[in-house]
């Protein structure tokens, strides 16, 4: 009988941390599955049948390890595949998307900075047409998520003027989970407020767990019976997998959430 629901968290490399760290505050109650594909990192400019089936490997390992929900931790693999992986595999996937929608809410004139696959993506123009009031530039940036691997997983350096310049707008909206890591930096950059989705997401991922399960119902106190802002959260909170699970924990610990893991 299992104890805690498990939650697979996945993207094309560190990006997810940034989504894992989300979910580690909001929903104490899971054990959570790290799987970043660094190897293939990045996944920006790939073609998207590539992306399909990177992705599909991962959510096999989560199923292998009897997943009650996957998180595509990737909104390039949320905006190409998400679809696609919702038919192939039965347990409940939440995605990522531009917090377009926050940002709407206080500001007119809006930076969404992406990878070139979700700038480009058919999902991405959907999002944006819901909100007419607001708008609009949409920059693609093929080369800034592999610096951010880069700088977290080899010290590597990482300058914002080489990726774009400082382009007026009234905020900006981090729509690669990569970014997010690195939210801070682009606020100071910019000037302006910043906002990423990775706290919705990890919302979503609490409300699934509320509902429960297939074989897992967890009561309401197994949900809020921790305070999300105490360092209640401990090692095995998290199992990270692949070949690059170590790296992944080195860079978790060492950069994200050094207070709470
Ligand atoms: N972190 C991912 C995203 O949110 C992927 C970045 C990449 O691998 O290019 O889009």
């Amino acid at each position: 009988m299992r104890t805690a629901p498990i939650v697979g968290v996945f993207d094309s490399g560190i990006g997810g941390l940034s989504v894992l760290r989300a979910c580690l505050r909001t929903c104490p109650g899971a054990h959570f599955l790290y799987y970043g594909d660094n190897r293939h990192a990045p996944y920006g400019s790939r073609p998207p049948e590539e992306i399909a089936r990177f992705t599909g490997n991962a959510l096999r390992l989560f199923a292998r390890r009897r997943a009650d929900v996957a998180v595509i931790a990737c909104n390039t693999a949320t905006a190409v595949c998400i679809d696609e992986m919702r038919r192939k595999f039965s347990f409940p996937i939440v995605g990522v998307e531009p917090a377009v929608g926050e940002a709407a809410k206080h500001h007119r004139d809006i930076l969404v900075l992406a990878t070139p696959r979700t700038a480009e993506s058919e999902r991405l123009k959907t999002l944006l047409e819901r909100f007419p009031e607001a708008h609009f530039t949409v920059l693609p940036l093929p080369r800034l998520a592999a610096a951010i691997e880069d700088h977290f997983c080899r010290k590597g350096r990482l300058t914002l003027p080489e990726h774009f310049p400082p382009l007026p707008c009234d905020c900006a909206v981090l729509g690669c989970t990569h970014y997010a890591l690195i939210g801070r930096e682009i606020a100071e950059y910019l000037h302006v407020p910043v906002y990423d989705g990775t706290l919705g997401t990890a919302r979503r991922v609490k409300e699934l767990l509320q509902i429960g399960t297939a074989d897992h119902h967890p009561t309401p106190a197994e949900v809020f019976d921790k305070n999300i802002f105490s360092s209640n959260f401990s090692k095995n909170s998290v199992t990270f997998l692949g070949n690059s699970k170590h790296m992944n924990e080195n860079v978790m610990r060492a950069n994200i959430c050094f207070q709470c893991f």
